[in-house]
């Protein structure tokens, strides 16, 4: 599983006090205070191990387990026990470094608990962005599979049917951040266009692409381990509220939709080979994969 900040949901539907999200080969417990801040959580209570996403209730700035009623402040420290005088100050529960960042609640993710985030992922996402349509979905593969896809040039056309195999634009790497500025042919019903195409991955788990053709639509791309052999992807689609980008806005979803359901059936059944047979034009994936190797700890 690769380290980083990882969603474990988008912000407009995180609408109940408490919930429990599949991530990290375990659960985590999102819960939502007095304020309207979120919190994430190990999900068992230190007391005697019920689950706080199963019963758990937000009591002010509190989560309150549902077996004895114990509670928890937002750093995870015991603040009630309703049948003892003091709390048990040894009661603690792991808490994750989350944020609010580009419509999603992530959390960072550090095999070793003690690493503290050691990046933050900018907020690009544009404020008066609309909203304008995404899908979710399991895959059973890695993030890195994921990915590798875009800088896979050849096979956008022979599993995606695009008619030519596009070179792989500008790219630029900065850490744990790498855009790649390219161009993208369009199927309308008006005939073929060609837009530009800005794509950022945010670290490990977010990306952010823009697709500039007349309007302005962004993709907020999120990928998140469940396990070692799972990964939850959300796909969450924006657009500049222009009419035409509102237009465009809805195909550009289903295409992206369509492509992605050709994937998984590849990146369900395929291996990973550590050093692959690649073609001459083929070296953006060899760059993606030293990339991607600083997010393994
Ligand atoms: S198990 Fe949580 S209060 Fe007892
Ligand atoms: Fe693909």
């Amino acid at each position: 599983m690769p380290l980083g900040w990882f969603s474990v949901g988008r912000v407009h539907e995180l609408t109940d006090d408490v919930t429990t999200v599949n991530a990290f080969g375990s659960q985590v417990v999102v819960w939502k205070d007095a304020d309207g801040d979120f919190h994430a959580m190990d999900p068992y209570c230190p007391h005697l191990g019920a689950h706080l996403g199963v019963g758990g209730t937000v009591e002010g700035n509190c989560i309150r387990c549902p077996f004895h009623y114990w509670e928890f402040d937002t750093a995870g420290k015991n603040t009630v026990i309703p049948y003892a005088e003091k709390p048990n100050r040894k009661a603690q529960i792991y808490t994750y470094p989350s944020r609010v960042v580009n419509g999603h609640l992530v959390v960072w993710y550090h095999p070793h608990r003690s690493v503290a985030p050691t990046y933050e992922i900018p907020q690009m996402l544009a404020e008066d962005a609309v909203l304008g349509g995404g899908f979710d979905r399991l895959v059973s593969s890695q993030w890195q599979e994921i990915a590798e896809n875009s800088v896979d040039m050849p096979h956008f056309k022979y599993v995606h049917g695009t008619g030519t195999i596009n070179p792989i634009g500008k790219l630029t790497m900065d850490g744990p951040f790498r855009t790649v500025e390219s161009q993208q042919a369009f199927n309308t019903s008006r005939g073929d266009f060609t837009g530009d195409l800005v794509s950022n991955s945010l670290g490990s788990g977010m990306g952010h692409i823009e697709f500039k053709l007349f309007g302005t639509v962004t993709l907020i791309s999120a990928i998140t381990p469940i396990d070692n052999e799972n990964v939850h992807v959300r796909f969450t689609f924006y657009h500049d509220g222009s009419e035409i980008a509102e237009k465009i806005a809805t195909p550009f979803v289903a295409e992206v939709e369509r492509q992605f359901d050709q994937d998984i059936p590849i990146w369900e059944s395929k291996t990973y080979l550590a050093s692959p047979a690649l073609a001459p034009s083929e070296k953006p994936v060899t760059q993606l994969r030293k990339w991607a190797a600083q997010f393994y700890a």
